[in-house]
């Protein structure tokens, strides 16, 4: 398919989109419980360590190897040198196993958002969910049947994924994003303001940002700091580059990443003092000590919201149906530039239609979250999350600033976005490029690595960790082999 066929509506439609794709589930539950499981406050410290020293120079760097290559990531990596398109395809093919789970996880929150009518979730939400809503069985080696009325839900998502990617880059993405980002916005300030009005409120935002500096000599805290900052940022995943492929290629680069990323981090900073407000307000309630008011990963969205929701003294199913519209919004937003991200690399490489490689990625897709819905799905998913992006991400992050750094070069991508953009970076950006992240992500490695070997991941057995190894090989074998079939589209690799 001709780029030109393939743009932007306006830079507006692109950066509602890119901020539709970088706010997502990650935004709001996830930062908040790594922020408080890190060290509260002085999470800030490394994240914003992390944000400016890996963070916005990556995504200067996808938005202008998109922009000036004018191809997916595959197609792109291929220009540099047609040896490097495995490169694409690795990082293609991890966002496409993240998307897998991520749409189960949409899929909770429109269920959420249907329980949260009647607070269905009753007095023991913790229960609620992990029996009622999840039917979780023993452990890995228990699949359990699968649930069917998640799996409806899983087909909703798909169903939305499928209509907007299908309707291209203006009237899908753009739209779609033009429509959802206003409306998250307003629900978001909603919670933020209902959060920070409670009484107890200020106990729990303190909580969040009372620094605890001895935590930053913990690599543990410097290792979440990355991961949620290539998370939250969707860089890595093939997405920005895919999305700056669509922009004429004469857009302000510098900019527009700057746009992105602190918008994007601005919103999980006030969502944080909005969640923690209600968590401190739970705390005043109950008595208890925030720290146990605060459950881990899902627990924050599924378990201690509805808590927090049954507390409330008025508008308690407003305020539940604004946090699980929300957390859905956030999510599809977020789903749709993966997908699209996935669909791009087929278009490129096998010159398939946009209809055609919408069907394919969206019926695979489906058929890969089926294990996600079964009673074992919770455990699939945080193994197989876990080596995806403790891994997966952080060595396609290495692999790209080396690449793009050394190989083609970062003076050469800066010589093309400075003259383009309206202020322009230093040689500090070829340095962060070229020795400060693939060193941290080295070190990043090396820590995950040692930790991995020390302590088997979150207390499973090896044989269920296995899994997780088996699918980021598998994943690497087949970008190799991907990059081995033959294209089609030798002649657009001139065209660079
Ligand atoms: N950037 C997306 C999120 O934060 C993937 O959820």
């Amino acid at each position: 398919m001709e780029q030109s066929d393939n743009q932007w509506g306006s830079r507006l439609g692109f950066i509602l989109a890119t901020i539709g794709s970088a706010v997502g589930l990650g935004n709001i539950w996830r930062f908040s419980y790594v922020a408080y499981e890190n060290g509260g406050g002085a999470f800030l410290i490394p994240y914003f360590f992390a944000l400016l020293t890996t963070g916005i120079p990556l995504l200067i760097l996808e938005f202008s190897f998109g922009q000036k290559m004018r191809g997916s990531s595959i197609l792109s990596f291929a220009k540099v040198d047609k040896k490097w398109e495995w490169v694409g395809w690795w990082s293609t093919l991890v966002t496409f196993v993240l998307i897998t789970y991520y749409s189960v996880i949409i899929s909770w929150s429109f269920k959420y958002l249907y329980y949260a009518f009647t607070q269905a979730w009753g007095s023991n939400p913790e229960s609620f969910l992990y029996g009622t809503h999840l039917g979780l069985t023993s452990g890995l080696s228990e699949i359990g049947g699968i649930n069917g009325s998640i799996l409806g839900t899983v087909v909703l998502v798909w169903i939305i994924n499928f209509v907007i990617i299908y309707n291209g880059i203006e009237a899908g993405l753009e739209k779609a994003s033009k429509i959802f980002m206003p409306v998250l916005a307003i629900l978001m300030l909603i919670i933020t303001f209902r959060g920070i009005t409670l009484p107890g409120a200020m106990e729990g935002i303190n909580k969040f940002l009372e620094p605890d500096f001895t935590a930053l000599l913990d690599p543990k805290v410097w290792l979440a700091a990355y991961g949620q900052i290539f998370f939250t940022l969707s860089i890595c995943f093939g997405v920005m580059i895919t999305y700056a492929s669509y922009l004429p290629k004469k857009s302000d680069v510098v900019n527009n990443a700057f746009i992105t990323s602190l918008a994007n981090c601005g919103f999980s900073f006030i969502v944080g003092i909005g969640v923690f407000g209600i968590l401190g307000y739970m705390s005043a309630e109950t008595g208890q000590p925030i720290q146990d008011v605060v459950a881990q990963s899902i627990g924050l969205a599924f378990v201690a919201f509805p808590k927090a929701i049954n507390m409330l003294p008025t508008f308690q199913t407003t305020l539940g149906v604004i946090f699980f519209l929300a957390l859905a919004i956030a999510g599809i937003s977020s789903s749709i530039s993966m997908v699209e991200a996935v669909v791009a690399p087929l278009m490129d490489k096998f010159g398939l239609s946009r209809k055609k490689a919408a069907v394919i990625v969206c019926g695979l897709g489906f058929l890969g979250s089926i294990i996600f819905t079964t009673g074992a799905g919770l455990y699939f998913l945080d193994v197989i999350d876990h080596y995806n992006m403790q891994f997966g991400v952080a060595i396609i992050g290495m692999l790209e600033a080396i690449i793009l750094g050394w190989y083609y070069r970062a003076e050469r991508l800066r010589n093309f976005f400075n003259p383009i953009s309206n202020f322009q970076i230093g040689n500090w950006w070829d340095i962060m490029i070229k020795y400060v992240t693939p060193l941290f992500l080295i070190v990043m490695l090396g820590q995950s690595l040692i930790t991995e070997f020390k302590q088997p991941y979150g207390g499973y057995p090896l044989s269920g960790l296995k899994i997780g190894w088996i699918v980021a090989g598998a994943l690497l074998i087949t970008s190799i082999i991907l990059n081995l079939l033959p294209s089609k589209y030798n002649g657009r690799l001139l065209d660079k």
